[in-house]
């Protein structure tokens, strides 16, 4: 493969993006939104629960009217507090819109997120810090309820690192009365970002350090205007593919800072990766040395690029480690590596990768998101012909996957098209 592809926006900053919506009567106006799955359900969700928008037609679309990444989208009044199974099950970022619900009215009824392809993915932080906000939870069957009188400002530490729980609080604090300080927050950019369009919406909200964040409530948050940045998962995927043999990628619109921990794992890995400004570019060819690696929260290794390191360490010679330390069930994708002929031992929650393995075509089944991304890597370092069952995955998260590697000269199809 050759040649360029640009970076869609950050699907995990624009979900909690779409929620803040929900803390405002006016619109906010959103610029590089990614055209994925996730993202057409939160807006459906919005919807539901009393959401205005103006280019439903581009993200209701079903591949036909998938051009625009701009969205004007209102919550004039928040008429159900209420996100049903049905949009729920298909996205546990409905979660996200527990806080911003509670803020804005009062009162808020989500599905139960589930347990999921990655392992366990708990909630209890956010409903800790709510609950001390002055909420009251119950659940009940598959939903949880929430009620509350105006929430009000809190002390909180949170006692481990989670991206959508300091998202919640941080959305939730910014309608609460008095003031928040939230310790121990996750410092992924997808917060940042949050963070950022809570300001240019009027929210008085401070961090030194990305860290500890103080916010004064407001009694109302006004619209704005936000452009999602780039993301760096999508961006890592395409510059991992360029670091096969035989292959030749530009990757633009990115921003390096955000995967300084994957450069870091490349260099040692012995890649041959340029970084510019917006862009990276990467050439396939160097001979690969093995790494071990450990996922970790940002600025560490992401643990939404493992599958796809890994599936790059396959053709690394030597044992490479990688070790998962996030999610207590995301190797699924190594069996199915396994399959193309990798040899991958999982033990626990490390991965032994022996590298340099030959890989050949095989039909595989994938699990997840990132799992698919992984194998989609794989099928095309393979020789001869793979099938991915399953792959709607891809597209929960990355825009138009197949025909960005196309572009790139690869040759994948959509089987369904
Ligand atoms: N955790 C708790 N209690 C909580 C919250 C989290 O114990 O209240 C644990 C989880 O069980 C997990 C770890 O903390 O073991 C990290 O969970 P976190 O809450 O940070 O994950 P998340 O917010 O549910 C987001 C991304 C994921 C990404 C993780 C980690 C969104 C919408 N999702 O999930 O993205 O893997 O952070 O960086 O932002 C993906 O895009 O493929 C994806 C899975």
């Amino acid at each position: 493969m050759a040649g360029s592809v640009a970076v869609s926006g950050a699907k995990n900053a624009a979900l909690p993006e779409l929620a803040a919506v929900c803390l405002s009567a006016e619109p906010i106006v959103f610029s590089n939104l990614p055209q994925v799955e996730d993202i057409k359900v939160m807006v459906a969700a919005l919807r539901e629960i009393g959401a205005e928008t103006e280019s439903e037609a581009a993200l209701a679309g079903d591949g036909a009217g998938l051009q625009g990444h701009e969205l004007r989208i209102a919550m004039p009044t928040l008429h159900s507090p209420v996100v049903s199974h049905r949009i729920a099950r298909t996205t546990r970022a409905s979660v996200l819109l527990l806080g911003p619900m509670l803020a804005r009215c009062g009162a808020a009824r989500v599905s139960m997120p589930g347990g999921c392809a990655i392992g366990e993915r708990k909630i209890d932080f956010h409903l800790q810090g709510l609950e001390r906000m002055g909420a009251e939870i119950l659940v009940a069957g598959e939903y949880l309820s929430a009620r509350c009188d105006r929430l009000h400002g809190i002390d909180f530490t949170f006692p481990g690192k989670t991206v959508t729980g300091t998202e919640n609080l941080l959305m939730a604090a910014a309608l609460a009365e008095g003031t928040t300080v939230l310790r121990n927050c996750a410092q992924e950019p997808e917060v940042a970002d949050l963070a950022a369009l809570l300001a240019a919406m009027g929210a008085d909200i401070r961090s030194q350090d990305g860290e500890t964040y103080v916010i004064r409530g407001r009694a109302s948050l006004h619209g704005a205007s936000h452009r999602v940045i780039p993301d760096r998962i999508e961006a890592g995927t395409y510059l991992i593919a360029g670091c096969f043999p035989g292959n030749d990628i530009r990757v633009e619109a990115v921003i390096p800072e955000h995967l300084g921990s994957l450069l870091g794992i490349l260099h040692d890995m012995g890649a041959d990766v340029a970084v510019h400004q917006k862009e990276f570019h990467a050439r396939g060819g160097a001979a690969l040395r093995p790494v071990a690696v450990v996922t970790e929260p940002y600025p560490g290794f992401p643990t939404d690029l493992q599958a796809q390191l890994t599936t790059l360490l396959t053709q690394a010679r030597g044992v490479s480690r990688v070790r998962e330390t996030i999610f207590n069930d995301r190797f699924r994708h190594a069996g199915e590596l396994n399959r193309l002929g990798a040899d991958i031992e999982v033990r626990g929650d490390e991965a032994l990768i022996r590298g340099g393995s030959t890989l050949r075509g095989a039909v595989l089944k994938t699990t997840d998101l990132r799992a698919s991304a992984a194998l989609v890597l794989g099928g095309l370092a393979a020789a001869g012909e793979t099938r991915i069952e399953n792959s709607y995955q891809l597209f929960r998260g990355y825009e138009d996957m197949p025909g960005k590697l196309q572009k790139l000269g690869a040759d994948i199809t959509m089987a369904w098209e």
